[in-house]
C-alpha cells in the first residue's frame, strides 16, 4: 500500500516529525523562511494533509489545486489563516491546538502586563545604556497593579486562564465576550460589561478575541479615546483586532499610557512609529513559545493528521 503524503512547511519539533514519517510519506520545508504561494501549492498538491502555521495563507486557490487534501492541521489555536468557509465547501478538515498553549499564552500576557506598567524593558535599556547615575526618587515610574481594574475583551480559554492567573493581585476583573460564562463569573467575580464600559472603566486592558471579520479593528481611534489616560493595552491574540497606527498614535499623544504588544497589524512588519516609541513593549509573536508548549502543538497536530488519515475524526476539528 502506498502511504499518505504530509507536506510540512516548516521544521516543528523532531518528535512529532518523527512519528508522522514513522506513519506517513513526509515533505518538509527545513528553511527557515514561509514557502512561497507556488512552491506551496507544488508541495502540496499530491498531498493528503497539510501541516501549516500561522504564517502560511491557505486559501481557496491552493485547495483547489490539492485535490487529496483531506486535511489542513494548524500549528496555532488561532485559524484566520485558513479560508474556513473554502474547506468546510470542499469537505477538508481543518485543526488546530487549543488547550496545550493556553497556559503558556496566559503567562506572556501577565508578562507583558509587569512590563508594561513598571517599564522592565525601557528600565534594561536604560541600565544598559549606561544611564543609571543616581538612584532617584522620580526615575522609571510605573502603575501599580494591585487592586487595579482589569478589563479582558474575549473570555475564551485563554482571556479566562489569564483571569485566573492574576487572581492574586486582588484586581476588579470586567470581561467582555460575545455571551456571559455564569461559572467563569462565579470562580473569579469577574463583572460582564459592555465593551464601552470597559473602555472606559478599565486600568489594563487585555484582548483574547479571535481574529474574525468582526473583530477586525474592534479597538481604533475612538476607542482608545473613551480609555483612561493612565491605561495600558495588553494584545496577545491578533494584530489586526487594533488599528495599529491608531494605537501608535494614541501612545505617542498620551491617550493612553502605555501597551504591551506580541502580535502586528502585518505581521512581521511593525508600525514604525512604534518602534520610535518607549511606552510600549514589543514581541516577536511568541505568545506559545516554550520549549514544552511547542512540543506539544507539533504532537497536536500531528495526531489531528494521523486521525483524519486513518479515516477517524479529527480530534480538534474547527470545520
Ligand atoms: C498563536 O498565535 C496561535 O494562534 O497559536
Ligand atoms: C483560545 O484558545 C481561546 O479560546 O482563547
Amino acid at each position: 500500500m502506498t502511504r499518505k503524503k504530509v507536506y510540512i512547511t516548516r521544521k516543528i519539533d523532531d518528535k512529532a516529525i518523527e512519528y508522522l514519517c514513522e506513519r506517513f510519506e513526509v515533505d518538509i520545508n527545513l528553511e527557515e523562511r514561509i514557502p512561497e504561494k507556488e512552491e506551496l501549492i507544488n508541495k502540496t498538491r499530491d498531498c493528503d494533509a497539510l501541516l501549516c502555521l500561522l504564517s502560511d495563507e491557505i486559501d481557496a486557490a491552493l485547495m483547489d489545486e490539492c485535490k487529496k487534501l483531506k486535511i489542513i492541521a494548524n500549528y496555532a489555536v488561532g485559524y484566520n489563516n485558513i479560508d474556513i468557509s473554502a474547506a468546510r465547501e470542499r469537505n477538508i478538515v481543518v485543526t488546530n491546538t487549543p488547550d496545550v498553549l493556553t497556559d503558556a499564552t496566559a503567562e506572556l500576557t501577565l508578562a507583558l502586563l509587569f512590563s508594561a506598567a513598571r517599564r522592565i524593558v525601557e528600565g534594561d535599556r536604560f541600565t544598559r545604556g549606561n544611564k543609571f547615575k543616581l538612584w532617584s526618587p522620580t526615575l522609571m515610574l510605573g502603575q501599580d497593579i494591585c487592586k487595579k481594574t482589569l478589563g479582558v475583551i474575549g473570555a475564551g480559554r485563554i482571556g479566562k486562564a489569564f483571569v485566573k492567573k492574576t487572581l492574586g493581585l486582588e484586581m476588579k476583573v470586567l470581561y467582555n465576550n460575545r455571551s456571559r460564562d455564569l461559572a467563569f463569573e462565579t470562580e473569579t467575580k469577574a463583572e460582564y460589561v459592555s465593551l464601552d464600559e470597559l473602555l472606559k472603566e478599565s486600568d489594563f486592558i487585555s484582548i483574547h478575541v479571535p481574529l474574525t471579520s468582526e473583530t477586525k479593528h474592534m479597538l481604533g481611534k475612538r476607542e482608545f479615546e473613551m480609555m483612561k489616560k493612565s491605561a495600558i493595552l495588553i494584545n496577545t491574540s491578533r494584530g489586526p483586532v487594533v488599528d495599529e497606527v491608531a494605537l501608535m498614535e494614541a501612545l505617542s499623544s498620551g491617550e493612553i499610557w502605555s501597551a504591551g504588544l506580541d502580535v502586528y497589524e502585518r505581521e512581521p512588519l511593525i508600525e514604525e512609529g512604534l518602534l520610535a516609541l518607549n511606552n510600549v513593549v514589543l514581541l516577536p509573536h511568541i505568545g506559545s513559545a516554550t520549549f514544552d508548549t511547542r512540543a506539544n502543538m507539533a504532537m497536536m497536530a500531528a495526531l489531528n493528521i494521523e486521525a483524519v488519515l486513518n479515516g477517524a475524526k479529527g480530534i480538534n476539528e474547527v470545520v
